[in-house]
């Protein structure tokens, strides 16, 4: 067994002796988007500091927890608050979490993230939905042992984001009439924002938004066979699009902005999957 599954075993164990309860769903809450958790039905909340070895953050305000619960009448398991590369931590542990859920029980991993834009056609404010990425910045969270018990050593990283969880997104934004932008999504390790050049060249790469989460996350549930999908609330333009400070930038006043529509797609999505 190798060293990281032992150590899944371990927060696995201790969650089963919280709950008996059986997650389908699981959706990450990126920052700022935390207050979806108000539309959860939640039956069980556990701090991750409860858990044995699990990565806590260390950004404040950001020490997470567990809610389990009910998204309408879908049991599923949703993270408030996730563990960052720039925090310090080996991407084994960012992904961690993720690798939890799937031992929970989810075949579903919703992602969900702020990121600066891109895509000039984009505006602050916008929902893009990811359709595909680009991790070749950070580490791969695959690197090291293969974790053997969740899946194979080389994944294919063809279709990481579902086609038909897309669909469905796609479809509820038609049918909600919220308008939904479509990209790329690039991983940096942060914790800096990028400099103009560094966006310059993301966009000659094929980006249509930068953040600091989400593809680490994505690749480590496609390798465990969980299909995937995501959401990304364009919280500012990244740096040389606007004229905008990415000093003052209030991730969180953009999304409240947006929270009641989010919290519509996010739903009507998850009870269609
Ligand atoms: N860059 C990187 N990460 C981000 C940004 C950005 O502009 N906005 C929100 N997260």
């Amino acid at each position: 067994m190798s060293r990281q599954y032992e150590k899944l075993e371990k927060c696995y164990a201790y969650y089963r002796s919280r709950t008996d309860f059986t997650p389908k769903v699981g959706l990450i809450l990126g920052s700022g988007l935390g207050g979806y958790a108000a539309n959860m039905q939640v039956e069980t909340e556990i701090p991750y500091g409860d858990i044995p070895g699990f990565p806590v953050s260390t950004v404040k305000g950001h020490a997470g927890r567990f809610l389990l619960g009910y998204i309408g009448t879908v049991p599923a398991v949703a993270m408030k608050g996730r563990v960052h590369y720039y925090e310090g931590y080996a991407m084994e542990d960012v992904v961690l979490p993720v690798r939890l859920m799937k031992k929970m029980g989810i075949g579903i991993l919703f992602l969900t993230n702020a990121s600066g834009g891109i895509n000039r056609a984009f505006s602050t404010g916008d929902f893009m939905m990811i359709t595909d990425q680009i991790s070749s910045f950070v580490p791969s969270p695959l690197i090291g042992e293969n974790v053997s018990e969740l899946g194979e050593r080389f994944p294919d990283m063809t279709h990481i984001y579902d086609r038909e969880l897309m669909e469905v997104i796609e479809k509820t934004a038609q049918e909600e009439e919220i308008e939904l932008k479509r990209g790329v999504y690039l991983q940096t390790s942060g914790p800096n924002f990028e400099s103009p050049a560094e966006i310059r060249m993301y966009a000659a790469l094929g980006a249509d938004a930068v953040g600091m989460s989400t593809a680490c996350e994505a690749i480590a549930a496609s390798h465990a066979g969980i299909r995937v999908c995501g959401v990304s609330c364009i919280s500012n333009m990244a740096s040389g699009i606007s004229e905008e400070e990415l000093s003052s930038l209030d991730v969180q006043a953009v999304a409240d902005r947006r929270a009641g529509e989010f919290a519509r797609l996010v739903t009507k999505s998850i009870e269609k999957m």
